[in-house]
């Protein structure tokens, strides 16, 4: 990566800390809690991260989060992720942690969330790298679940800057979560949502007006809607654009017909990010390099992300 890129100070806006277990960590919390796993070493768990769309990174990224059991296993995930950022000049993080995917194997909700808190204290402290943390609902499970676990939170309130939904786009539109997130923000909770990834500029629309969203995760899909398109330049809303990612689950075919730069050039407010860097093949840096690789990005355009990320900071 070139060192230019490498020294932009940066915020990351949209990671999921669950999809930041390299597969050498996933080994070592399996033997540290004596767990079997289905696959023989690191090299046949990596080369089994081969995806043809969303689904089927989701099915292994829940699989592999099953390793993490204790408060110390959170503490060591987060931390790993914050020592990457370091090493990228990522100054500012507002991970996603997904707590269902935890407590629905019987984790109880504070030792996930102590495990994560410890390690953005440390992140802060020993690393300088500030933070705002966001619980993201799974959207593949019913609203009413959302709202059972939002309560499990709420005696924690001042451990989040917000909500955020993910998981399966296709068939879940954010409409079925109007309700929660209504209740979130009356909680003095920020939203967030992920919609046009997968999913059409509808849902995008709909986590607009009936989530009423700070930032749309991905969003890439809105290019596809002249008048939404619109929109987001008027209004200035950030999309959390995770280039890797998008080609790792077959958004686009190839880097080459992104269209993250064509959307900066238009005036959208658009950041760069890495999603699932364990399973996507890398951090925020990368995904920059991967940019300027395949797409010709200048300094100049990597600046005004890189400043794009830090204005659209929600802590
Ligand atoms: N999309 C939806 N849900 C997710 C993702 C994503 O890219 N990563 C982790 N959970
Ligand atoms: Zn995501």
């Amino acid at each position: 990566m070139p060192e230019w890129l490498n020294a932009l100070p940066k915020a990351e806006l949209h990671l999921h800390l669950e999809g930041s277990l390299e597969p050498e960590l996933l080994f070592a919390l399996a033997e540290r809690n004596q767990i079997a796993l289905p696959w023989a070493d690191v090299e046949t768990l990596r080369a089994a991260y081969a995806f043809n769309n969303l689904q089927e990174f989701l099915d292994l990224y829940y699989a592999g989060a099953n390793v993490l059991r204790s408060e110390q296993d959170f503490y060591d995930l987060t931390w790993a992720y914050l020592q990457r950022c370091k090493a990228q000049n990522v100054i500012h993080v507002e991970p996603f942690f997904d707590p269902q995917t935890h407590t629905d194997r019987g984790i109880p909700f504070e030792v996930v969330l102590r495990g994560i808190q410890q390690a953005l204290r440390d992140g802060e402290q020993q690393l300088g790298i500030s933070h705002g943390l966001i619980l993201s609902f799974l959207r593949h499970l019913p609203e009413e679940e959302a709202f059972k676990t939002l309560e499990q939170a709420m005696p924690f309130r001042d451990a989040f800057i917000g909500v955020g939904l993910d998981s399966s786009e296709k068939g879940f539109p954010p409409r079925l979560f109007q309700r929660v997130f209504a209740k979130a923000r009356s909680e003095g909770l920020h939203a967030v949502a992920h919609a046009g990834e997968e999913g059409p500029p509808e849902y995008i629309w709909e986590a607009l007006d009936l989530l009423k969203v700070k930032r749309i995760d991905h969003g890439v899909r809105a290019s596809e809607d002249e008048r939404l398109m619109q929109r987001l330049i008027d209004e200035q809303i950030p999309l959390t654009v995770c280039p890797l990612s998008n080609i790792k689950l077959c958004v686009f075919e190839h880097m080459g017909q992104h269209n993250i730069l064509e959307m900066l050039e238009r005036g959208v407010k658009v950041t760069v990010n890495s999603d699932d860097p364990a399973y996507f093949g890398g951090y925020v840096g990368e995904n920059f390099a991967a940019l300027h690789q395949h797409l010709g990005m200048t300094e100049a355009q990597a600046q005004r992300l890189a400043q794009n990320s830090l204005d659209a900071r929600l802590a």
